[in-house]
């Protein structure tokens, strides 16, 4: 198979051009201020061993900057001018030998556009004389203990010089909220990101699904996903679920230690990270054999639903329209198969569909899995939010079917869910990962080859 070739992404200064664009945004709404955004603390696993690093998203999203330890201040004055500046982690030859290479404030100016760089221990003695007379300060609140602490004592420090005729922010802002709004809608970079990590978790599928035989642990189909991940200088977006049999109708099932049985359905929802953007795929596929009736009879009404949803999504389509439309679809299929009783709008208006189906169809994607975004337009106007070109998410219908008495044996243990990700285009939609195949005669070509 041909491999997916990593996208030419541009330097630090499409960071800067979101940082203006932030910027400009809190000029048009305050007048100016002051945007703080901290990146996220390195975690203990235990003793002194550390998880592997992650930046936090939002900060990641403003400056690509990829170590712990670092805090954006970005202001604009009410003329407009803005200053970016970026407070990191100094040199420091000793801990370099041990951790490894750190940019340090020297070369990350350049590296990252910033117009000023500091070193972190600078951040407490320069925070006052940022914040001050500011008309407005965004930053996240309720994110990070350590960082509303910060944020506390400083505002109560500044408070304290008020007769002094310094005065803090009037109004302080949760950054994120309109950092959200921006996050929702991708631009050129973002896609390339996710196309390529969309691409990343379509191999890796197809890997998984050739690997898979009966006998095989969970886990071991695991390894395959996570070796073409891995291959490609990606990582695990998310814990990969590969649920065999009964598994599949646990909708978070992350153990993966079970013996898979032939002609047991296996269930994988595996996406990879690519530089920090996330892809989000499940596929469902018999292990070892070709589909049996019943799981045929569910697994194409899942692809059915899919596709009626993709028929559903477009620009100016409310995001809860294919949402009703993979309820409709499903709760049709559930009474034709006598899973349920019709007639539909009863059965849509009592939820009794909600046994076989009781998530939603899908979310936004992006530096998060369940990426930041508005579902509804606003605090006042809670209408669904309209889709945008530019928008990516998920589409993931599914039909789970446990072990119970008053159903048929031949349906117990049918879990399936088929998911891709969908970016919103001006003429209707992009399907980024529709190299993971999903026809039934593709898949069982796959699957007992
Ligand atoms: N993999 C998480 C989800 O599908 O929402
Ligand atoms: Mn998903
Ligand atoms: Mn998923």
């Amino acid at each position: 198979m041909r491999h997916a070739t990593a996208p030419k992404i541009p330097d630090g200064f499409h960071h800067r051009g979101r940082r203006e664009r932030l910027l400009q945004k809190i000029h048009e709404t305050h007048g100016g201020g002051l945007v703080l955004m901290p990146t996220a603390p390195e975690m203990f696993r235990n003793r002194d061993t550390l998880y592997p690093y992650r930046p936090e998203s939002y900060f990641h999203y403003l400056s690509g900057f990829p170590e712990p330890e670092a805090v954006l201040a970005l202001t604009c004055d009410s003329a407009g001018k803005t200053r970016h500046i970026l407070f990191c982690r100094e040199k420091n030859p000793e801990r370099e030998i041990w951790d490894g290479f750190r940019v340090g404030p020297g070369a990350a100016s350049e590296m990252f556009a910033f117009d000023e760089t500091f070193p972190i221990s600078a951040l407490n003695e320069q925070l006052p004389a940022l914040v001050m007379n500011q008309s407005a300060l965004l930053t996240p609140m309720g994110l990070y203990s350590d960082w509303d602490s910060t944020i506390t004592r400083l505002l109560g420090a500044l408070r304290t010089q008020a007769r002094s005729g310094h005065t803090p922010p009037a109004c302080i802002v949760d950054v994120r909220d309109v950092l959200d709004r921006m996050r929702m809608i991708k631009d050129d970079c973002e896609i390339a990101l996710m196309r390529h990590a969309a691409a990343i978790s379509a191999q890796a599928h197809v890997r998984a699904m050739r690997f898979a035989r009966p006998g095989h642990f969970e886990y071991q189909v695991e390894a395959e996903l996570q070796h073409e991940f891995m291959m490609h200088g990606a990582q695990t977006a998310y814990p990969s679920v590969v649920a065999s049999a009964e598994n599949a109708c646990v909708l978070h099932y992350v153990e993966n230690r079970r013996k898979i049985n032939a002609g047991d359905l296996l269930l994988m929802d595996a996406g990879c990270e690519y530089q920090n953007y996330a892809s989000d795929i499940t596929r469902t596929f018999p292990v070892g054999r070709r589909f049996s009736a019943a799981q045929k009879d569910i697994y194409e009404l899942v692809l059915a639903a899919q596709r009626a949803c993709f028929d559903a999504l477009k620009p100016g389509a409310p995001f809860r329209a294919f949402h009703d439309t993979a309820e409709r679809v499903l709760t049709q299929g559930m009474i034709d198969l006598k899973l349920i009783k019709g007639p539909l709008d009863t059965a849509l208006e009592t939820g009794s569909f909600k046994r076989f189906y009781m998530h939603r169809a899908g979310h936004w994607l992006g530096l998060d899995v369940h990426d930041a975004g508005q579902y509804r337009r606003g605090e006042h106007d809670k209408t669904p939010t309209l889709l945008e070109p530019g928008m990516v998410l998920t589409v993931e219908p599914g039909c789970y079917i446990r072990a119970d008495d008053d159903i048929p044996a031949a349906f117990h243990n049918i879990g399936v869910r088929i998911e891709d990700d969908v970016l919103i285009t001006k003429d209707g939609i992009d399907i980024l990962t529709s190299a993971a195949p999903k026809n039934v005669e593709e898949v069982e070509a796959l699957c007992t080859q």
